[in-house]
């Protein structure tokens, strides 16, 4: 295969010092940015995705170029691709795996279940049936979800509050991912951390979320829907800054312990953990649209409606007091800073569309 000349003929995935991680959804937000990371201070990274087109390709393809100028590259592939896996381990003896491919994306959980169960619970167990059976095992860190709180009330959200209320599908398959690594980390000895990311924004990021299309159709003067509980409430999230989780997952990797390998015939040591990776700061929905109007320097049209039951949770928040315990986290930057750098980039990134609504709203302001 391509791929696997690429990778023999370059020593960037393998490393003596330092980790060697596979990044799993490599061209994705949260797995580009990691990647990048990963490589600046000196470790060995291979990608791996799909480039599924849950959302336009094209940001995917857009990330990998940037990656590939820093000499990373990315597997073209799926996680339930068995014998790629195992081939991707016998090219490059990983220590680490960062595994954050998935199908996110709460709502459209109603429109295409069977992709979530497909990526989030097959692949999942295909990608830890091979690392089970690699010797040395590598250590995994793999991306879990605030989602999984469900309609929890307790405030704010710490790791050992229930967990037995998911609201979308999308919640529920985080959720058996989190049980599923319980399982192999029982009888593998794999060592596994779970990472609880909470509402993650920054540039390069998903244009399925609602801080992004909010930017898009504020800009381009449509109107946007802010949700309110059904007892009118704001909704919040504690929308999390993309440097702040970048660290978080360096921080886990270096922290994960060594695998026992220990094939099943003894109960490893290894750990099972799970960490709340957030911002401790929840912000309602509302105020981030004002934000937004502010660095856009343009009115949003609100409409104002009662959520729908569409898998949305009413509130998120998390207790960071564990990530910070064990690796140091410790979130910085707060949603005005944040989403100011990620208008920079959204502006530079879409520089004509946002030209062209600049026209338009000259026009407007004239006529
Ligand atoms: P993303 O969609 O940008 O990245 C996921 C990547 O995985 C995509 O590039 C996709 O093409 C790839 N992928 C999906 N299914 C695959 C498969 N079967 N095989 C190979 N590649 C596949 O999403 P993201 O925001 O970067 O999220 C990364 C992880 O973090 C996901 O597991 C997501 O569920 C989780 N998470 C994200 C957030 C957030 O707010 N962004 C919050 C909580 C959890
Ligand atoms: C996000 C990600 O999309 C999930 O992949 C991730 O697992 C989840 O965070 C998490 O933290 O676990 P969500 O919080 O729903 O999910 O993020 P957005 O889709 O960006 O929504 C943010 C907020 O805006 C939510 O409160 C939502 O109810 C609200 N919203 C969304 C609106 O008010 N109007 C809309 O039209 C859409």
């Amino acid at each position: 295969a391509a791929w696997e000349k690429q990778v023999r003929h370059s020593s960037t995935p393998r490393r003596v010092n330092g980790f060697s991680v596979l990044v799993t959804g490599a061209a994705g937000f949260i797995g580009s940015h990691c990647s990048l990371a990963l490589k600046k201070r000196g470790d060995g990274v291979l990608g791996l995705d799909n480039f599924n087109d849950y959302y336009d390709p094209s940001l995917k393809r857009a990330r990998q170029n940037l990656l590939s100028k820093h000499q990373i590259f990315i597997v073209e592939g799926d996680l339930n691709d068995g014998p790629l896996l195992t081939k991707l381990f016998d090219v490059v003896p990983f220590s680490h795996v960062l595994h954050l491919a998935a199908q996110a994306g709460v709502r459209y959980a109603m429109q295409n279940p069977q992709s979530y169960v497909k990526s989030n619970i097959a692949g999942f167990v295909n990608l830890l049936e091979v690392a089970k059976a690699v010797n040395p095992q590598p250590a995994i860190v793999w991306a879990s979800s605030s989602s999984v709180y469900g309609l929890n009330t307790e405030n704010p959200f710490s790791e050992h509050d229930r967990t037995d209320r998911p609201a979308s599908l999308y919640a529920a398959t985080k959720k058996a991912g989190e049980e599923i690594a319980h399982t192999y980390n029982h009888i593998y000895g794999l060592s596994l951390t779970g990472l609880r990311f909470f509402t993650v924004y920054g540039p390069w990021g998903r244009p399925d979320m609602a801080y992004f299309f909010f930017t898009k159709d504020i800009l381009q003067g449509k109107p946007i829907d802010i949700y309110r509980t059904q007892d009118q409430k704001a909704v919040a999230r504690d929308f999390t800054y993309i440097d702040d989780v970048v660290k978080g997952c360096l921080g886990a990797l270096d922290t994960a312990e060594k695998s026992t390998g220990s094939g099943g015939k003894k109960k490893g040591p290894a750990q099972l953990r799970v960490y709340n990776l957030g911002n401790t700061s929840p912000v309602p929905v509302g105020r981030l649209v004002s934000i937004l109007e502010g660095l856009l320097n343009t009115k949003a049209k609100k409409h104002v409606i009662t959520l729908p039951r569409n898998g949305d949770v009413p509130y998120t928040h998390a207790n960071v007091t564990l990530a910070y315990k064990d690796f140091g986290y410790k979130p910085t930057t707060d949603l005005a800073a944040g989403l100011r750098k990620f208008v920079k980039w959204y502006v530079s990134y879409f520089g004509i569309e946002s030209k062209r609504s600049k026209e338009t709203q000259h026009f407007d302001e004239s006529s």
